[in-house]
């Protein structure tokens, strides 16, 4: 079992729209649709749409959060859900024929007696023996309000001291407190990274060299996705670049989650590197080609499985050997 941590889910809003989105206007509203949401609830559903065994953990609280309990349980993604005071938030998009604009309500504030709460229901999902063992853990999106920045460290912390591993998609104080609890595998896009040490990183050699320095600061492996780019992967002793030979257009917000479900999924396989980043990227780039974020058509990964080029990398070179 793969276990996907949401501390901020959400239930997504989407309109839309029958004429251009203009601000300031009103808009009659064509379509509406409503589902659970948060990256790690994104994780989660793309492992389950690809036939993996993956849980939620999360905190839910008020009507929102009854919307969350009951679009999971529709979906038959398995969950464990802690009870929140507060209301879980919304996320509303609005799109039109050429954008998509996003509203992000910040989540309710988590109390230290509830961040307890969601700890004992954690310990006690890692303790699961049997065909609930917990294989692997995914740390995924924004803190909500009231937990402080440490929070993914103590989380990495109890799960890595059982010999779990523990994958991190975050940015900023949250992934760098992170780091000291040495998590198997951390997962910036290349802002983030740039964000999170604080220096610009734009070269192949440059996002190399971060990598390392990821690692340096406690990290075991660290991927860093490039968007249409792909992605480069670096470990104790090598590193390798992976790309879709296909630029997909479409919707590229939620291509990261994907990312991290399919290296979640082999990591937890024991597959090796150049494997995994190809699913990876396969993955993710069918999750662009999909309208809704996160979502993905089992079929157009598999097509576009084909088409990932990886290679070796050393010192920013590829090193020759391909596949
Ligand atoms: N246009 C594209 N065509 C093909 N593959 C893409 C494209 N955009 C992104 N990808 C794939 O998706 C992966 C993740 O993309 P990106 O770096 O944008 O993640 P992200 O910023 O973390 O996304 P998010 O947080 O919105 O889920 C890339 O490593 C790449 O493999
Ligand atoms: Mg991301």
């Amino acid at each position: 079992m793969l276990l996907s941590v949401c501390l901020n889910p959400a239930v997504d809003i989407t309109y839309r729209l029958a004429t251009s989105l203009v601000a300031g206007d009103s808009h009659r509203v064509a379509s509406v649709s409503e589902r659970a949401g948060g990256k790690g609830v994104n994780v989660a559903r793309v492992l389950h749409r690809l036939g993996a065994r993956a849980e939620v953990l999360a905190p839910v609280g008020g009507a929102n959060g009854r919307t969350v309990r009951t679009a999971l349980a529709a979906t038959g993604i398995a969950a464990t859900l802690v009870d929140l005071r507060g209301e879980t938030r919304r996320t509303v998009t609005a799109v039109d024929d050429a954008s998509a604009t996003v509203l992000n309500e910040p989540g309710p504030v988590v109390s230290p007696d509830e961040l307890a709460d969601l700890i004992r229901a954690y310990r006690g999902r890692l303790d699961g023996t049997g065909s609930d063992r917990v294989e692997l853990v995914v740390l995924s999106g924004s803190l909500p309000p009231g937990l402080g920045p440490a929070t993914y460290r103590t989380f990495t912390e109890i799960a890595e001291k059982q010999g779990i591993p523990v994958i991190v998609d975050a940015e900023g104080p949250a992934l760098q407190l992170c780091l000291e609890a040495r998590p198997y595998l951390v997962k910036p896009n290349l802002s983030e990274v740039a964000r999170t040490l604080g220096e610009p990183v734009g070269t192949r050699t440059e996002i190399v060299a971060s990598g390392r320095r990821l690692l340096g600061l406690g990290a075991q492996n660290a991927v860093i996705s490039c968007g249409s780019d792909g992605l480069i992967a670096v470990t104790d002793d090598r590193a390798w670049r992976a790309v879709s030979s296909e630029v997909v257009s479409g919707n590229p917000t939620g291509a990261g989650d994907a990312l991290v479900a399919a290296l979640a999924l082999g990591t937890a396989r024991g597959e090796p590197w150049p494997q995994l980043l190809r699913t990876g990227v396969a993955w993710s780039a069918a999750a662009v080609a999909s309208p809704l974020a996160g979502e993905l058509d089992p079929s157009e990964a598999d097509r576009l499985h084909a088409g990932v080029i990886v290679e070796e990398w050393e010192d920013g070179h590829a090193a020759g050997s391909r596949s």
